[in-house]
């Protein structure tokens, strides 16, 4: 889920200002990113990898566990001679901090990094351009209100999408979270739960489509509690937004991510069921195990709901792999409650899954509980866990060897005449590509597996 990205929006070079973007966690902010580059774009800045030719270095931030909030400060430690280098050339290096560090921390990051002069919150981003040009006469500007403007309407669009050869893309549908589970801080940093409108939804499909993308992925914080008003003036749920999504020319595949067990309605189960462009898999954190622990997390479901709940939705869809979250070490877990998270994977086998050691958050309730687990013993869980995760995952990967499958062809691959493309269940696979082009959805069968990718061989 945490991965570190550099994002670039190709323009045509000219003698513009340049900008440097560095991306920390979810696929939000991902797609944060993009926007950003392109309201930069729009306002003059050239996308640049090469962090020492920045007049702009924009770091989109992670606040999610302690370790993600740490790299930002060490990044920007880090800056500091940079700034300093560039300004004996005489050029000005602005730093600017995004995202979700930015908005749980405002002013005390201008305190703690000097050399910061704009600080940015998730939902304030289209104000970005405005905000450097305060910047640039020197004045330090925090922005992290909640802005009653919705960003979408103040974003430029034309630009979505026009990054070549890009044929899988992210659409964020939903933004925010009013569940409050006590160990994250989601929802105070992305504020509460909204909906983006299903018309800016599939004009925004529309436009990926028609730029080359074939395959979306709708993202939120709890994309299956996105909800809006049909054409028909009906209350539609993601499963209807999915059934309109799969209408759109060009589109051949969908995906969603991160879903809540407790907002899978039964027109989501009936998209798994009836819609071959839903792709069959499905990331649903439980977390844990221990029905003791799960309330403890206001999680609000038992691990026999979860259970049950997969079960229907592989009734629903037979061939559907599961991905989820894990916590370990939340406060209070004993030996027992972890044992049963270890129960409740042997059961679902999970094709991939994400797990963490529970990092206390400032401002969450489960901070300041009590039972807190000593640091050994969560490093001794995790591996435990991850020891049974990874095992079922070569498992899953192993179980598609002799396979006929169709895959989407994303990249080259690392030698020369191999792409690499997407299994339905999210695998990379690497292919001898023959006449075949990035783009393409070709027919394979795999030949081969490890717990990270598949190899295969072309049938059409
Ligand atoms: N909305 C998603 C989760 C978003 S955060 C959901 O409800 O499942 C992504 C993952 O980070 C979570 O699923 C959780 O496993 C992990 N996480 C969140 N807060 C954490 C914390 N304080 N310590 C460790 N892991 C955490
Ligand atoms: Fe965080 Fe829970 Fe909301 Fe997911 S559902 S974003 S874990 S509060
Ligand atoms: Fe991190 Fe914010 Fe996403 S805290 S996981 S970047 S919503």
């Amino acid at each position: 889920m945490t991965q570190e990205t550099t994002t670039v929006i190709r323009q045509d070079a000219t003698n513009q200002r340049k900008v440097f973007i560095k991306t920390y966690g979810c696929q939000m902010n991902v797609y944060d990113s993009e926007r950003m580059g392109e309201a930069l774009a729009a306002d003059g800045y050239q996308p640049t990898e090469v962090i020492e030719d920045a007049d702009l270095i924009l770091l989109n931030t992670c606040h999610i566990r302690e370790k993600a909030a740490e790299k930002v400060y060490s990044a920007l430690g880090r800056y500091r001679d940079l700034k300093t280098a560039r300004a004996k050339e005489g050029r000005e290096t602005l730093i600017g901090v995004a995202g979700c560090v930015a908005q749980a921390e405002g002013e005390e990051i201008l305190r703690r990094a000097p050399d910061v002069s704009v600080v940015i919150g998730p939902q304030t981003y289209h104000r970005l351009p405005e905000a450097l040009r305060r910047a640039k006469t020197g004045e330090r500007v925090v922005d992290t209100e909640y802005a009653v403007e919705d960003k979408f309407d103040y974003l430029p669009k034309k630009e979505r999408g026009v990054r070549p050869k890009n044929v899988s893309a992210f659409l964020t549908v939903q933004e925010g979270c009013d569940k409050f589970c006590t160990f994250c801080v989601v929802p105070y940093t992305r504020g509460a739960e909204i909906s983006r409108s299903r018309k800016q939804i599939v004009d925004e499909a529309k436009r990926l489509a028609e730029n080359g993308v074939r395959e979306i992925t709708l993202l939120g914080q709890n994309v299956n509690a996105w909800h809006g008003e049909g054409p028909d003036g009906a209350e539609w749920g993601l499963g209807e937004l999915l059934f309109d999504l799969a209408r759109v020319d060009g589109i051949d595949r969908l995906r969603y991510t991160t879903s809540h067990p407790r907002d899978m309605d039964e027109r989501l189960m009936a998209a798994h069921r009836e819609l071959p462009e839903l792709m069959p898999y499905l990331h649903l954190p439980v977390q844990a195990g221990s029905d003791r622990i799960l309330k403890a997390m206001n999680r609000r479901h038992t691990a026999a709901e979860y259970l049950a709940l997969i079960e229907r939705i592989r009734a629903a869809r037979p061939d559907i792999a599961m991905s989820g979250d894990f916590i370990v070490g939340f406060p209070g877990e004993t030996e027992e409650d972890f044992q049963a998270t270890l129960d409740l994977v042997e059961q679902v086998r999970y094709a991939q899954a994400f797990s963490f050691k529970y990092s206390p958050r400032p401002g969450t309730p489960g901070a300041e509980l009590g039972d807190q687990v000593p640091e050994a013993e969560k490093a001794d869980r995790l591996q435990r866990l991850q020891a049974l995760l990874s095992r079922h995952q070569l498992e899953f990967a192993q179980s598609r060897i002799g396979m006929e499958m169709d895959i989407l062809l994303e990249k080259p691959g690392r030698n020369p005449g191999q792409l690499v493309g997407r299994s339905p269940w999210l695998q990379s696979v690497v292919i001898d590509a023959g006449d075949a082009v990035v783009g393409d959805m070709v027919r394979v069968r795999i030949t081969d597996a490890s717990a990270n990718s598949l190899a295969a061989v072309r049938l059409d």
